[in-house]
């Protein structure tokens, strides 16, 4: 089954809040649908700079702002579509096979990263003419 830009969901996480501040646990198979075997976090990107830019063979990940803002964009080869990421408990999952790119990050931007898989640069799809070949088969 082909995967779409409706694959990639807009999940709200937990929130735990009192007059302390705010928490969100994020944990494997409850509020994701897959096992977190890696994390990492974009930041001190420069205004104006986008991130990404490629699609995953295999990786599904979720994405999170955690301080500050920006907007992700989602394409599948014959759609696109841009969510803004300003909340720490909202999570944007993405699936394997889907193009996005990261831009309009707010000062501060803090993005975390959850991954199914272990980094390897072979599974990264970096050419859009590849994807583009690869979404039409
Ligand atoms: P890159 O995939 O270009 O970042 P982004 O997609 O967020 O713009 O990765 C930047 C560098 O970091 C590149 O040299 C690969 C390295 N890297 C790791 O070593 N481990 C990782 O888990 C990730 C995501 C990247």
């Amino acid at each position: 089954m082909t995967i779409t830009i409706h694959d990639c969901k807009l999940i709200e996480l937990p929130r735990k809040y009192d007059r302390r501040g705010s928490l969100t646990p994020i944990s494997n198979h409850q509020e994701i649908p897959f096992d977190i075997i890696r994390t990492y976090y974009l930041y001190d990107v420069p205004g104006g700079e986008s991130r990404g830019g490629h699609a995953h063979r295999e990786l599904q990940q979720l994405m999170v702002s955690v301080m500050g803002a920006f907007d992700v964009i989602l394409d599948d080869g014959q759609e696109k579509k841009i969510v803004r990421l300003d909340r720490a408990y909202f999570g944007l999952y993405i699936p394997k096979l889907i193009w996005r790119e990261l831009v309009n990050f707010s000062s501060g931007a803090n993005c975390l990263v959850l991954a199914s898989m272990p980094y390897d640069e072979m599974e990264y799809i970096r050419s859009y003419d590849e994807f583009q070949m690869l979404k039409r088969d």
